[in-house]
């Protein structure tokens, strides 16, 4: 199999963003898998797992979101801030029904925001929030001088205000944000929207407004209608960013399959559906062409990854699941695909990253392990901040039963300070391939970095209190013969190249 590789044609910048993570309180996602108390014996900085923080820290998570998920639509923020033990309690009504104390809160976000360095993207409250919350809350956040939202900041012992790079106006509001109708949500983000002020003209705030959940593009084009419609193709400010949900349910969302213990077909069927995330972005993209041909709204694929049953014994509302060489997989194929659409594709955030679906950690009480999703984003993140450019495999061989059949190989390469960043990942379950890299004339010097996540036993996981048995190693199964680079392939794995 040939993939060849153009360098001097520019697909688009690969903003940092599209490799982000989503964190929402959901189960152990926050509690236990980010925020355990200042009090906890497991080492923290300000409540806040020193461990989790330091992995994450490796794969540069370059933006967050938070706090949900369905969980923002009946979050208010008011109830999160100010000394912990007067924190209005609430249950969390989406998951589990357990009681939230609200001990992590606005304050405890942006402190994990700048212990990673990451951007902030915070999901305001349209289904049980108005817009005047909405509005106090971003007052809050980012207001300068004196004001009500300010003084109360800095009364809660935050002098300065923050940098909050996005702000979206609800969370899938076609479900469980309101069940409402998409001329209904478009009316209320125009509305909701007018009041996302931005205090500093040098950071203002990006304004996220809710897209589909689906390939129908029916959504898109009401709330596009909705926003320009007076404005004479001109969108005024008012979004920069629709969102896309997609995740990968392997037989349907009434059978989802254990996260471990899945069939050969089921292997083949979550590809399929991965694979799929292209078509979803193809026909937004499109529409999003016609009606902003500028490209100033992008998108955001706020929310992807695979979702199985839960592990045994566990809280079906919590949605704690382990992870293999399927989701390393389907992470690898979904980046390309992002790396691919790059021009329109702007952020994107796995659900979610610690404890939640297809997680990067897993936490048990001090434990925590890296899951082969981890080591997908570790090596792709020298695609972050470069220029995703022309990629293409000939006779790229079909795999898999009759109806789940998908291509064998998925690539993508990118260039930043003039070194390429090659992807490629062999799909197949079962057989190995050779790839051989046309660079279209050019040749390559040097191998700078080779990489390879692969497992014997596709099913196997990295666990808690043992060996680490999937995780990156270094790659030795290229090879570069007169400036020619061929790449061995064992089934299922991902390998990523540094080349100059
Ligand atoms: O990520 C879990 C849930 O999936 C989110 O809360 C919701 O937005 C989506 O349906």
């Amino acid at each position: 199999m040939k993939l060849t590789i153009d360098k001097n044609k520019a697909v688009g910048y690969i903003n940092p963003d599209i490799y982000g993570h989503f964190s929402e309180h959901l189960g152990r996602g926050i509690y236990e898998g980010i925020y355990v108390g200042e009090d906890s014996e497991i080492p923290n900085t300000d409540g806040i797992r020193n461990d989790v923080v330091e992995a994450l820290k490796e794969i540069d998570v370059p933006v967050l979101r938070w706090p949900g998920g369905c969980f923002a639509d009946e979050y208010h923020w008011m109830d999160g801030i100010g000394p912990k033990e007067k924190r209005k309690k609430m249950v969390n009504t989406n998951w589990g029904g357990v009681t939230e104390d609200n001990s992590f809160g606005t304050h405890e976000f942006m402190r994990l925001c700048e212990l990673l360095g990451c951007k902030a993207y915070i999901n305001g409250n349209l289904g049980t929030g108005t817009p005047r919350e909405m509005s106090e809350w971003v007052e809050y956040l980012t207001g300068t001088g004196s004001s009500p939202m300010t003084e109360l900041r800095k009364q809660n012992g935050h002098e300065e205000p923050w940098k909050v790079d996005y702000f979206a106006v609800g969370n899938e509001s076609w479900g469980c944000g309101g069940n409402m109708r998409a001329s209904y949500y478009a009316d209320l983000y125009r509305h909701y929207q007018t009041f996302l002020r931005t205090y500093d003209s040098k950071n203002p705030i990006k304004k996220i407004c809710v897209g589909p959940g689906t390939s129908d593009v029916k959504w898109t084009k009401t709330v596009l209608e909705a926003c320009y419609e007076d404005a004479n193709r001109d969108f005024h400010g008012f979004m920069d960013y629709l969102t896309l949900h997609h995740y990968v349910f392997p037989d349907g969302w009434n059978c989802k399959g254990s996260a471990t213990e899945y069939s050969d077909e089921l292997w083949y069927k979550s590809l399929k559906k991965a694979l799929f995330m292209e078509t979803i972005i193809k026909k937004n993209e499109a529409v999003l062409d016609d009606y902003d041909p500028e490209e100033k709204i992008a998108l955001c694929v706020d929310e992807w990854g695979g979702w199985y049953d839960v592990e045994e014994g566990t809280n079906p509302g919590f949605l704690y699941q382990q992870n293999t060489m399927r989701d390393a997989l389907i992470a690898s194929a979904t980046m390309d695909i992002f790396n691919k659409h790059s021009k329109r594709v702007k952020m994107a955030c796995i659900a979610q990253m610690v404890n939640v679906l297809q997680s990067v950690l897993l936490t048990q009480g001090p434990d925590m392990v890296k899951t082969p999703t981890y080591y997908i984003f570790k090596m792709y993140k020298h695609h972050q901040g470069a220029t995703c450019v022309d990629s293409y495999i000939a006779n790229n061989e079909s795999e898999g039963p009759a109806e789940w059949q998908i291509p064998k190989v998925s690539a993508s390469a990118s260039v930043k300070d003039d070194i390429m960043t090659v992807t490629v990942s062999n799909l197949s379950l079962t057989d190995a391939e050779e790839v051989t890299v046309d660079l279209g004339g050019d040749k390559v010097n040097a191998v700078l970095e080779a990489k390879i996540l692969t497992a014997e036993n596709v099913r196997a996981f990295n666990d808690f209190n043992k060996e680490e048995t999937v995780t990156e190693k270094e790659y030795a199964g290229y090879g570069l013969d007169g400036g020619k680079l061929s790449l061995a392939l064992p089934a299922h794995s991902v390998v990523m190249l540094r080349i100059k």
